[in-house]
């Protein structure tokens, strides 16, 4: 059964200005695996690894199969996995997991840029768009956000958006080799007033 009782509708393209995002699709997979390759020193530290040990190495793998099971969330409606977009090119991913239903209605966000993009605004963008589009469209309540206390760069990100601070996570999620404490963020739809975007744009 999928938590929210249905499979989730792919949202389209969410655009603002050079910033978008969709649903990954099986031909992105090549530009996606460049951009894991080019990009794993940058994304060592974050990367979410399995306790057993036997983690696959990001860019490492052919990302065809990946981006199918990826693409299976939709349909049993436990996610949305989205890649990102800076002027219609594949900048990085963004992943909507732990879909809850019942009295919980609320998900998680993850995200990661290229390091060639790093510092452009375009995560809080991408992250403002999704939440949005998840109080808005698929009519969830709560989102979260955790990040590693070292994370100076993603804490900047929730920063942005003015997400509320809901304590710490300890030895929470298993990130490169071990078990990490994290800072869990998050926001409510009443929060979220006139919208994140409007909220990161000023105009709210
Ligand atoms: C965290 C991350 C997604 C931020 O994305 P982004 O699109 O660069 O976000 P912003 O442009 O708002 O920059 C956020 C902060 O990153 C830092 N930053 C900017 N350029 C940077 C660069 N070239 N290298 C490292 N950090 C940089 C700055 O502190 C910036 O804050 P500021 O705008 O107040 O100066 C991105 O750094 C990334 O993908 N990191 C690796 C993976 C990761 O950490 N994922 C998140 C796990 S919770």
């Amino acid at each position: 059964m999928s938590p929210l009782g249905r499979s989730i509708a792919d949202p389209g393209r969410l655009t603002s200005g050079r910033v978008g995002l969709r649903v990954v699709r099986p031909s992105d997979a090549a530009q996606l695996q460049a951009l894991l390759q080019r990009n794993r020193e940058w994304l060592q530290r974050w990367e979410a690894t399995h306790p057993s040990g036997r983690s696959i190495v990001p860019g490492s793998v052919p990302m065809r199969p990946t981006v199918k099971l990826l693409r299976r969330q939709l349909k049993s409606g436990s996610g949305i996995p989205f890649v990102v977009l800076l002027d219609g090119v594949v900048v990085g991913q963004l992943s909507v997991s732990e879909v809850s239903g019942g009295a919980l209605q609320s998900a998680q966000i993850g995200y990661w840029v290229s390091e060639h993009v790093a510092g452009h605004g375009v995560t809080p963008t991408a992250v403002a768009l999704v939440i949005d589009y998840l109080f808005g469209g698929l009519g969830l309540h709560r989102v979260e956000i955790c990040i590693r206390p070292e994370n100076r760069a993603s804490l900047r990100v929730v920063e942005k958006l003015g997400l509320r601070y809901e304590g710490l996570r300890e030895s929470y999620i298993h990130i490169d080799g071990a078990w990490r404490d994290h800072e869990s963020y998050a926001v409510t739809r009443e929060e979220a007033g006139a919208g994140m975007l409007a909220r990161l744009l000023g105009e709210a």
